[in-house]
């Protein structure tokens, strides 16, 4: 694992933008996976700055995103479909038809894991960029989650409900279950950049960078990665 230890979020959010940016100039074609969260959000402004200042066109960019709750269907303003549309895709000339993201709706769990398996399958990623949870997890892969694990619907960690519980204005409206891509599918991504930021994140940044693999800290399966970069700042990298 590549580390790269930022002074801040601002100095993140730019690191980040430039490794997207060399993916989507150098391949106008090129399957990005995406991730949701706090921490992409300045990287996303970066794009749609840089695509609104130099023209970078998605035009012909195919997107497929980690996860979505359970229960939240794409119009709701909590559910992830809703956070890309606002947070990146209308800033972007991408087609929306281009953009793919488990259906939070779907009555049929297993079918709708079995498409976004049959979908990731025919979209091999250039790019995968994730965001890294305080308890170590990567997308929805909660720890004990199998390394060789496919789409699949978790029940959210206690801890995990409670940090996204800031999104929603009382915590029993934050869904306790979710659609997640699982870790094998991460690690098909040809490159993989995570991007920590702050304090609460220093020491899932340590056990994920300098610790045991082990399933119980799905993060530290990246160390087995060939080309994956972590971007930290100082206050998430502070233990390594
Ligand atoms: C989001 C996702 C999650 C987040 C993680 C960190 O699509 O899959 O794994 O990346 O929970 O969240 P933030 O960035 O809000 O600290």
């Amino acid at each position: 694992m590549k580390i790269v230890v930022v002074n801040d979020y601002e100095d993140l959010s730019v690191k980040a933008a430039k490794v997207m940016l060399e993916v989507v100039r150098e391949n106008p074609y090129a399957v990005l996976g995406l991730a949701t969260g706090t921490t992409p959000l300045g990287l996303y402004a970066y794009l749609i700055a840089d695509h609104e200042k130099h023209g970078t066109s998605y035009a012909h960019i195919r997107t497929a995103n980690l996860d979505e709750y359970k229960g939240l269907p794409a119009s709701h303003e909590q559910s992830y479909a809703y956070f890309m549309k606002k947070n990146l895709f209308d800033g972007l000339d991408i087609d929306p038809e281009n953009t793919n993201i488990e259906n939070g709706m779907a009555a049929d769990e297993q079918k709708e894991c079995a498409r976004y398996d049959a979908l990731l399958e025919q979209l091999p990623r250039d790019i995968q960029l994730l965001g890294l949870g305080s308890n170590g997890h990567i997308a929805f892969n909660e720890p004990g989650t199998p390394f060789g694990s496919g789409t699949h619907v978790v029940s959210l960690a206690e801890s995990t409900v409670k940090d996204n519980a800031r999104l929603f204005s009382d915590i029993s409206e934050v869904p306790r279950k979710a659609f997640t891509m699982g870790i094998r599918q991460i690690m098909q991504a040809k490159k993989i950049l995570i991007l920590a930021s702050g304090a609460n994140k220093a020491d899932a940044v340590y056990k994920m960078a300098k610790g045991e693999v082990t399933e119980d800290v799905p993060a530290s399966v990246l160390q087995l990665h060939p080309d994956c970069i972590l971007i930290a700042d100082k206050a998430a990298a502070s233990k390594l």
